[in-house]
């Protein structure tokens, strides 16, 4: 079975999220759209809505997280749902425990969704393998296969300043080889029509089949930046890189860090873009990301309106249902 079928059920609704390869683009800007809806439930008095009351959601990060886990977390909450944090350090499995034995534990207690992060590629759709067929899962970031949830809120931070996909021309920066937020990303731009990615950054750190994916490859950050609507920037993944892919941090903010004058080249109107956590001085200079133009404290906060999006759909709920509660 293909990856992506397996998070569709039979009437071609998400049943798991666990990659944007593959699903349509209506799928896309459905979540877009019902993000939308719930993205002033945050500004409300009382920051809650009861479409999620009586589930049971588990988080499950096998992986460090300061973002995803707690976006995911208040998403959970502002759904009404009940939310478990596993702490995978203090769990079972550091005493032999098996993940399958671990996970049919968690459906013994009657949970309803797992949020999975795990260093290994493949690891959510394992899960949503093996798991219940009333249990959902997401995934919240899998080795350097996938992070679909990222995808989506850049997506939305990006529509919100730019409206019109298909206009745009949009460069992603830096360790492409490694990232599952780039590999999500270029999915999502392209599903949704931009005519134009970029992917820059040394040979060392391209994904060799990188044309395949529909994307133009630079090495020059000046040329590649230049005129761009949107720059999204990347971190060095340094755990997953095997032997001297780099030169030193200082080579590599001379050659692909993001400073006011790279910065420049692009449109006047550019957004500067990075799913955090930032390296200050190495990906990006200070300056750029606390100048007017960046906007990455507002993909954190659109990240909980695009969870809850994805909580609610996968559990076949929307926000039309909050006036029948
Ligand atoms: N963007 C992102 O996945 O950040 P965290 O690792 O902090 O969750």
């Amino acid at each position: 079975m293909k990856q992506q079928d397996i998070q569709l059920d039979s009437q071609g609704r998400l049943r798991h999220f666990l990659t944007i390869e593959g699903l349509k683009r209506n799928i896309l800007t459905d979540i877009l759209d019902t993000a939308e809806n719930f993205s002033t439930v945050g500004t409300r008095n009382v920051k809650k809505v009861p479409l999620l009351r009586g589930k049971t959601i588990a988080n499950l990060f096998f992986e460090p997280s300061t973002r995803t886990r707690t976006t995911f977390e208040l998403a959970a909450k502002r759904l009404s749902a009940d939310v478990l944090n596993i702490n995978i350090s203090t769990s079972s499995t550091t005493k032999g425990e098996s993940l399958l034995d671990m996970l049919r534990n968690l459906e013994a207690m009657h949970c309803d969704m797992f949020v999975v992060r795990h260093n290994a590629s493949g690891a959510a759709h394992f899960f949503a393998k093996h798991v219940a067929p009333h249990i959902s899962v997401i995934n919240g970031g899998d080795g350097s296969h996938a992070h679909p949830t990222q995808a989506m809120l850049d997506m939305f931070t990006i529509r919100r300043h730019k409206q019109d996909f298909t206009k745009l021309t949009v460069a992603i920066v830096g360790d492409i080889l490694h990232s599952r937020v780039a590999r999500s990303q270029i999915h999502a731009l392209t599903t949704l029509g931009v005519p134009e990615v970029r992917v820059i950054g040394p040979q060392t750190l391209i994904p060799k089949d990188a044309a395949g994916l529909g994307v133009h490859v630079y090495h020059d950050m000046k040329e590649g930046i230049r005129d761009a609507d949107v720059v999204i920037m990347l971190r060095l993944q340094r755990e997953r890189m095997q032997g001297a892919l780099l030169p030193s941090a200082n080579e590599y903010y001379r050659t692909y860090g993001l400073s006011p004058s790279k910065l420049r080249l692009a449109k006047p109107d550019a957004i500067v873009m990075h799913p955090g956590p930032i390296n200050r001085g190495v990906e990006i200079a200070s300056s750029v990301a606390d100048g007017p133009q960046s906007v990455i404290l507002e993909q954190v906060t659109n990240g909980i309106a695009i969870r809850m999006a994805v909580m609610s759909m996968v559990l076949g709920r929307g926000p039309e249902e909050e006036a029948e509660e």
